[in-house]
């Protein structure tokens, strides 16, 4: 049984992730998010490209995503090149009913929101497991490692229970080169205050609270794909 809910869970990843790919146009400039989800999205985003024509320029979050939209066949840009983008499509690890976020899961959220916050349009693209009630995964937080201490501090001030993540014995290190702390906050009643809350510390480069963001969400489940909009 264990297996079988392993594959639903991959096929519902894909079938939102294809969904979301099938609105980007010709000429678009494409946010590409990072993670698991996301994935079939470039994926099937390149196949596009290849075989249908679809002519875009992806702008990557993360180095993994990058290499994975490079390989696809996808034509890239920096985001230094272009700072207004058409779209941006991305995975989540918790999405509330008002279409809060929390990111990070894979440690790329600094970038993935920046990339966000310049599109005209933000989709995210999520098996149904990551729909919640309230957000209650602990919030990442991506903090230059001159500001550790203060920065753990500081979080358990504001009532988290403050974990530095770890990748095998190191420290994980994000693609800008800094730290993450996963705060564990419990249930989190009112992410846009705790999201600025969180920022107002000296040494947070961002957290994965994301809000006023999010234009649609693309839900992968048993049903189909389920499309939510604001
Ligand atoms: C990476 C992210 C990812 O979008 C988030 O962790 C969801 O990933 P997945 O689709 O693999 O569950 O925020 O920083």
């Amino acid at each position: 049984m264990a297996y079988n809910g392993e594959m639903n869970t991959e096929s519902y990843k894909k079938m939102c992730g294809e969904a979301a790919a099938r609105e980007v146009q010709s000429g678009d400039i494409v946010g590409l998010g990072t993670g698991s989800t996301v994935y079939y999205t470039i994926k099937y985003l390149g196949e596009l490209t290849r075989e249908e024509g679809l002519g875009i320029i992806g702008i990557p979050t993360s180095i993994a995503t990058e290499k994975i939209a490079r390989e696809s066949g996808i034509p890239l840009g920096t985001f230094e090149e272009y700072q207004e983008l058409d779209i941006a499509i991305d995975g989540a690890d918790q999405v509330d009913p008002g279409f809060n976020l929390i990111k990070g899961g894979g440690g790329a959220h600094v970038r993935e929101k920046i990339v966000a916050t310049a599109a005209k349009r933000f989709i995210v693209v999520a098996d149904e497991t990551k729909i919640v009630r309230t957000l209650s995964m602990a919030v990442p937080v991506e903090v230059l490692p001159f500001s550790l201490g203060l920065v753990m501090k500081k979080l358990s001030e504001l009532g988290a229970t403050p974990f530095l993540r770890l990748s095998g014995n190191n420290y994980f290190i994000t693609d800008n080169k800094n730290y993450v702390i996963d705060a564990d906050f419990g249930a989190i009643t009112n992410p846009k205050k705790l999201e600025t809350e969180i920022n107002k510390i000296p040494g947070v480069v961002d957290n994965g609270i994301f809000t006023n963001l999010t234009s649609e969400v693309y839900i992968g489940a048993n049903y189909g794909v389920k499309t939510l909009r604001k």
